[in-house]
């Protein structure tokens, strides 16, 4: 669905209708297709009035219908739920209809705040959180979520959320991260171009500030992991650099991190010397990083077990 259908559809939902989509999320935790029944006795209202909302927001294709008296949410209600509350709470007033980037794995636009700053607002459309364990806590974290495309598309936003303000507090270049609700985050609007779409008058000083921002990032324990001339930006202006998309971020002390660590690296390096041949030796550099590399790892089960119980703990 378009932003703009999926704002024109927003507009047209009363005060009971988001009462009864609200209602809907709440309940998807004990049911995959929820009871007309429950959600009446939930509300405590007439089953009639809430049938009516039901029938208008099936129209507008916010909710899926199984038989008669069954209903689940679709992307574009939980789309709508995350924006209404980002609107509340007062982050954004206008989101423009034009994305900013559209995947399979997220979209990302451009929106207003009231005060007239500009945001970036990202809707996870898929879990991307890359600790392969995560299908093994799945065991706890998941089996009484029914609707999991929802459920790891919100992971995977709180998870690049944490990323973000960890990062931000470190003075990593990334933007700032205003605001997370459900699946959907707000951060700073950088003005910037992707690096591969952009030719650069000073590459080795890019190099350099991709580099250290890779310091950086070790000296946080955090490894990006998905770091390559798409998730960079860079400021036409001054060529300073801004890191992107965080979702699947890992600590460094982790068993397994350290060859997503030399992955990121290699891309970094390959992109440089193929581009503007600037004949880095890749093994000069991992070893100018090597004093930063942690002397223990722990099993991720370890590591990630408090991470991951922090998450869920901020989307319950
Ligand atoms: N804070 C931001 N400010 C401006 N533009 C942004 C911002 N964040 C993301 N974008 C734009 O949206 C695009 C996609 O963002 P991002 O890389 O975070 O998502 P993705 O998961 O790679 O999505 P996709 O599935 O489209 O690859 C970026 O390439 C960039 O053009
Ligand atoms: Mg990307």
């Amino acid at each position: 669905m378009s932003i703009s259908r999926l704002v024109a559809s927003y507009n047209e939902l009363s005060k009971l209708d988001l009462r009864v989509l609200r209602v809907i999320e709440v309940l998807h935790r004990d049911h995959e297709y929820v009871p007309v029944r429950r959600i009446a006795n939930y509300m405590g209202l007439e089953e009639e009035l809430v049938v009516k909302s039901i029938s208008k927001m099936n129209k507008l294709k916010l909710l899926v219908r199984r038989g008669l008296d069954n209903v689940r949410l679709t992307f574009p209600a939980y789309d709508i739920l995350a924006i209404h509350t980002m609107a509340k709470r007062g982050v954004i007033n206008a989101i423009s209809p034009t994305p900013l980037g559209v995947g399979k794995e997220s979209d990302v636009y451009a929106a207003d705040s009231p005060g007239g700053v500009k945001y970036a607002l990202k809707f996870h459309r898929l879990g991307r959180v890359s600790f392969r364990n995560v299908r093994k806590y799945r065991v706890w974290i998941g089996e009484r979520r029914h609707i999991t495309w929802l459920y790891e598309a919100k992971i995977s936003a709180h998870m690049e959320y944490l990323a973000l303000v960890k990062a931000y507090r470190a003075g990593i270049p990334v933007p700032r991260p205003k605001a997370v609700t459900r699946h959907l985050i707000a951060m700073e609007f950088i003005n910037g171009v992707e690096l591969y779409r952009f030719r650069l008058s000073n590459p080795r000083g890019v190099f350099e500030q991709v580099v250290s921002t890779i310091e950086g990032l070790m000296r946080i324990n955090m490894v990006h992991g998905d770091l390559n001339e798409y998730n960079i930006l860079i400021d036409p202006n001054n060529e300073e650099i801004r890191i992107i998309d965080w979702p699947q971020w890992m600590y460094l002390n982790v068993k397994g991190s350290r060859v997503i660590l030399l992955r990121d690296l290699r891309n970094i390096t390959r992109y440089f010397n193929n581009n503007y041949n600037l004949n880095i030796d890749f093994d000069e550099l991992v070893s100018k990083l090597s004093p930063l590399m942690p002397k223990v790892e722990y099993p991720p089960s370890k590591a990630y077990g408090k991470l991951i119980k922090r998450i869920t703990s901020m989307i319950k």
